[in-house]
């Protein structure tokens, strides 16, 4: 058994990229979120968490956060992968809509860049995504970040990088060399 298990939720196979790219990298066990009742939490030292963003939402953060019950846990990492480029900006929003002010300072986040896959979606995700692309296609006098968003949109596309989980796989390395020291 590892001392660190990730849980995760995918719909369209990012997230899950970004997993499997985490567990070649470090020492982990896997856990999809709807198997997570299943799993003694107690001897795992981290426990991630990651999901895709739905307008703004991480995916099944709600769920995971009734099985650990707190964020604010040194155990606690959680990530999420988007459309959106990489941008500290995305990133003070994301958490601004998913965490709670005392969680927001003290949770170890991290954002990745996905992309979007039109065929793997669900039927009604799919339709949400299309008429967003429609209507902005339609607007007149677009921002900069709405033509992008709109260009973006029109057809699946992954800008997924392994590289973008070196600061999740230090921060990793880091913690258990603390742990090893104060052992
Ligand atoms: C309905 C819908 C809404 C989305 N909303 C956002 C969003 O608000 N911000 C973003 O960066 N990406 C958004 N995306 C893109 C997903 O976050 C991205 O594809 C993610 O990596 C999906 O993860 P998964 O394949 O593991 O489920 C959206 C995708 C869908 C289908």
């Amino acid at each position: 058994m590892a001392s660190i298990l990730i849980v995760y939720q995918s719909r369209t196979g990012f997230t899950e990229k970004y997993v499997n790219w985490i567990k070649e990298s470090i020492t982990c066990d896997i856990v999809r979120l709807d198997q997570l009742s299943q799993v003694d939490l107690e001897p795992y030292t981290k426990i991630i968490y990651g999901a895709g963003i739905h307008a703004g939402h991480i995916q099944g953060l709600k769920t995971f956060k009734k099985h650990v019950l707190n964020l604010v846990d040194d155990k606690i990492v959680i990530f999420a992968t988007g459309a959106a480029p990489y941008d500290e900006k995305i990133v003070t929003a994301i958490k601004q809509n998913n965490f709670l002010e005392n969680e927001r300072q003290a949770v170890v986040f991290f954002y990745f860049q996905s992309g979007l896959n039109y065929e793997k979606m669900p039927f009604f995700d799919k339709l949400v995504m299309k008429t967003f692309s429609k209507v902005l296609a339609l607007k007149k006098n677009k921002s900069e970040i709405e033509d992008g968003t709109s260009q973006a949109i029109t057809q699946s596309h992954d800008h997924s990088k392994r590289e973008y989980i070196v600061p999740l796989i230090d921060y990793l390395n880091q913690s258990q060399t603390n742990t090893s020291m104060s052992t």
